[in-house]
């Protein structure tokens, strides 16, 4: 098929791009690089071996969408263009509706105009709030105890309704749990600007020396060692999942949510002792206060994505944090 990619120059969309053209789709990147640059597009050609499309524009621009689409003749979308730190959807909540909220509602404006009507959209385990369960399946209750966590309860709503209001529409949410890791050529990863807010690239950084120390949120958690439990997966993985999400929403209608996650947790402590490994040093670390808002443990139940996608990851811990070094040896 031939797929635009919303965001498709950052950390998910790049392997995303990678993946949908080893599987046989043409691609086209739509990104506003506010949050990435076109050196990636150069990278990504490298890895594909053949030239990759790239369109400079915003979301929220509809007559730019409404162009790039009819221009490539694009069939499905998948959707991940959007702002994504917790810390500051608290203090720009405006910024992350306009962005993620508006600027969805703009993208299915212009879809629905050129009758394109499958969507794939970045959505997160963020959905979920503070779990009254684990794990987590896609019938646990929703909540949200941030801005950016709404912006993704609101879309995953108003994508709900437009499924209902038309049966052509095929849209699928893919709840991410915590992507990690890089492609293996080392080409492409994450390397947030400033100082990182997640735990990898923060610990990345440290293992390369441009930081000292990893802070460990809290020890006092109920999980076994105390830190923080997550679900890391590798980006490799979650990027195949778009794969097949695609590839499902060829020949099935209406609305969907799926977890992509692995099914397995694991504690902050663990996520360090993987990286020393993958780097062959020791990584300082401090145990100090929980962060606000951070919740004690959580991971997903990966069936659904299983029984409907035919998906499930693949790829250990130690190629998580492997990949991650090899790319943070290149930045
Ligand atoms: P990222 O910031 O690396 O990628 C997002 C890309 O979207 C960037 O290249 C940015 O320049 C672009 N973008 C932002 N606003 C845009 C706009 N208005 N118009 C066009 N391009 C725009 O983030 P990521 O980690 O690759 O996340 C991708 C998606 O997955 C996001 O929607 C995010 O909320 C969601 N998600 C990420 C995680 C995670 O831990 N990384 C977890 C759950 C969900
Ligand atoms: N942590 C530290 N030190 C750090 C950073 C994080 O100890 O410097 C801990 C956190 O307390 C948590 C774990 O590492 O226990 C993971 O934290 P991250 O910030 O890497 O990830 P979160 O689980 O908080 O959130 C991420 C994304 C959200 C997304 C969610 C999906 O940032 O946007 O995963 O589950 F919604």
């Amino acid at each position: 098929m031939r797929i635009l990619l919303t965001g498709g120059a950052g950390f998910i969309g790049s392997h995303t791009a990678v993946e949908m053209a080893q599987n046989g789709h043409e691609i086209v990147i739509l990104d506003n690089y506010s949050n990435s640059d076109e050196s990636v597009l150069e990278r990504l050609e490298k890895i594909i071996g053949s030239p990759v499309i790239f369109e400079e524009g915003d979301i929220r621009d509809y007559d730019r969408l409404y162009e790039v689409m009819e221009k490539h003749h694009i069939e499905a979308v998948v959707h991940f263009a959007g702002l994504k730190a917790v810390g500051e959807s608290c203090a720009m909540p405006i910024e992350y509706f306009d962005n993620n909220v508006a600027g969805t509602v703009t993208l299915l404006r212009a879809m629905k105009a050129l009758n394109i009507k499958k969507l794939i959209f970045s959505s997160s385990a963020t959905v979920y709030g503070v779990p009254q369960y684990l794990p987590l399946d896609e019938k646990h209750p929703l909540s949200s105890t941030n801005p950016y966590g709404r912006t993704k309860l609101h879309i995953e709503e108003i994508l709900r309704d437009v499924a209902a209001s038309d049966p052509e529409w095929s849209i699928v949410c893919l709840r991410y749990f915590n992507p990690i890791g890089a492609h293996a050529s080392g080409l492409i990863g994450e390397n947030p600007r400033g100082i990182p807010n997640n735990l990898l690239p923060y610990v990345a950084r440290v293992a390369n020396g441009q930081l000292k120390a990893v802070q460990v949120f809290g020890s006092d958690y109920e999980t076994p060692d105390g830190t923080g439990v997550r679900d890391y997966i590798h980006v490799v993985d979650l990027a195949y999942g778009h794969v097949c999400a695609v590839n499902y929403s060829a020949n099935h209608q209406g609305w969907v949510a799926i977890n992509l996650g692995t099914g397995i947790g694991y504690s902050v402590l663990d996520i360090i002792r993987a990286y020393e490994k993958a780097c062959g040093k020791p990584i300082a670390y401090q145990l100090v206060d929980r962060r606000p808002g951070d919740v004690a443990a959580n991971w997903a139940d990966p069936k659904l994505a299983k029984e409907l996608l035919g998906w499930e990851a693949k790829l250990s811990l130690q190629d998580m944090c492997e990949s991650s070094w090899k790319f943070q040896q290149s930045c």
